[in-house]
């Protein structure tokens, strides 16, 4: 069985143009050889057939997980993100786990999270002057939401003492040379390889996110989605092992620290560049808030690929692909399809204003089928309530070439971080 065309290069080449410039990557192979295209890089041991259009994307989100699990494709976290993780789950177990982790991140449960979210935010801006680096300052506002209304952590020390460890945690990996050889060689070599350096980090933030469960236990109250997992009852009516709320909370975190922090760090890159957008958001409108959140997740997606492993042969777009290789919605490219969305690289959230709405395989940020993103509402919810306060501030760019996208870790950010100058604060 042929797979479909795509780039002849090394993989280790390949592997570098997918890290350090992906949209340019992608775009380039969609441009050579259309539409699915094979890519072949470190990121997973096999090669990635991508598909973007959109009767395609359905077939992908729909694939049987019996023979196209996604957990496999997350298999390199399992050292962080533990064996409960829904990460790595797949088929019963999997769903199982989803409808105890979405509970908390539905109807009026979750939105009585925002104004807390939207009080984080204005403190966080309210400090803002000058030159500042939206990335940074995102990663910070957005752990310290998940701190506050996910983890439910209640003072400053405890605050200081979770964001330290994680800090610890995400920061070995995040920078580009040593994800790199931690994909090559996830391999202990001694307590001061990166990957050993992991090993010690992680076991130090499971030791402190013990001891805060047993306090949370001893005195569970509050609002936070903490006290709702506390909550959870197995079908058996069986309480949930610490173990278990731990890989939950992990889970949590990888899904939603860095991709929140990535599109927002997006959102101050493009709002920057579009004062007029600005202008508009200080009318108040609702409706044009959220087409701005809309077209930040289109335009500027924080993870580009849904991927799944092919177990067994399985057709897609009328073509008959092998078992062993990764078939990939390719969310950036769907997100940039001409023939769907005119002028596709324009920011413009007037788009979806207008009639005909898009067609909903061909707006995928946050994946789809059983897989789609579980705290979807909460990361739009968060991004709206930034967003909101952030209009207020007056902004400009830094330096006149908008921002390029470079991976760190799962996501893909500005390459300067999303740099702003904040000309009047809020
Ligand atoms: C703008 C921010 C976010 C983006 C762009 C995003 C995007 C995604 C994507 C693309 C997936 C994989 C979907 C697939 O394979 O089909 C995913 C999965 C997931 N996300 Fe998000 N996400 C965001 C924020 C969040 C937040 C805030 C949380 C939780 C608080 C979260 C929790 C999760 C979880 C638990 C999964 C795994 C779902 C499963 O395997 O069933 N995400 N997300």
């Amino acid at each position: 069985m042929d797979l479909p065309p795509g780039p002849r290069a090394p993989a280790a080449w390949q592997t570098v143009a997918w890290m350090t410039r992906p949209a340019a990557f992608m775009r380039r192979v969609h441009e050579r050889f259309g539409d699915p295209a094979t890519i072949r890089t470190y990121w997973t041991e096999q090669p990635m057939v991508l598909f973007s259009h959109p009767d395609a994307v359905r077939e992908v989100f729909h694939l049987d997980p019996e023979i196209a699990p996604a957990g496999q494709s997350w298999e390199f976290l399992r050292p962080f993100a533990g064996p409960h993780s829904i990460l790595l789950l797949d088929g019963e177990e999997h769903l199982r786990e989803r409808r105890l982790l979405q509970t908390p991140f539905h109807g009026a449960r979750m939105r009585a999270f925002a104004p807390m979210i939207g009080e984080l935010a204005r403190a966080e801006l309210s400090g803002w002057s000058g030159p500042v680096i939206a990335l940074e300052r995102m990663r910070s506002l957005t752990l310290e939401v998940i701190l506050r209304v996910v983890f439910g952590v209640r003072d400053d020390r405890e605050e200081a003492e979770l964001r330290d460890v994680i800090e610890g945690t995400l920061g070995g990996v995040r920078s580009l040379p040593r994800m790199l050889s931690m994909a090559l060689i996830q391999r202990d070599l001694g307590p001061r390889s990166p990957w050993g350096r992991f090993r010690v980090a992680v076991e130090r933030f499971d030791a402190l996110l013990f001891e805060f469960l047993a306090r949370r236990r001893a005195d569970p109250g509050g609002d936070s989605v903490l006290t709702l997992l506390l909550e959870q009852r197995d079908e058996d009516g069986n309480r949930p092992t610490d173990r278990h709320l731990r890989d939950q909370l992990v889970a949590l975190l990888v899904g939603g620290h860095d991709s929140s922090a990535a599109s927002l760090a997006w959102a101050f890159e493009r709002l920057a560049r579009h004062p007029a957008v600005l202008a508009r958001l200080r009318e108040g409108d609702p409706t044009y808030l959220d087409a701005v959140v809309k077209e930040v997740l289109r335009a500027r997606p924080a993870l580009t690929i849904a991927p799944r492993l092919l177990l067994a042969p399985a057709r897609i777009a009328g073509r008959t692909l092998p078992a062993g290789v990764q078939v990939a919605a390719c969310l950036w490219l769907a997100m940039r399809r001409e023939d769907l969305w005119p002028q596709a690289a324009a920011f413009r959230p007037e788009r979806w204003l207008e009639a005909p709405q898009p067609n909903p395989m061909s707006w995928i940020p946050f994946g789809g089928g059983v897989r789609r993103c579980a705290g979807a509402p909460f990361a739009e919810m968060e991004m709206r309530e930034v967003i909101r306060a952030a209009a207020w501030l007056t902004i400009r760019p830094i330096g006149p070439r908008p921002e390029r996208a470079r991976r760190s870790m799962l996501v893909v950010t500005p390459d300067r971080g999303g740099e702003i100058l904040v000309v009047a604060g809020l």
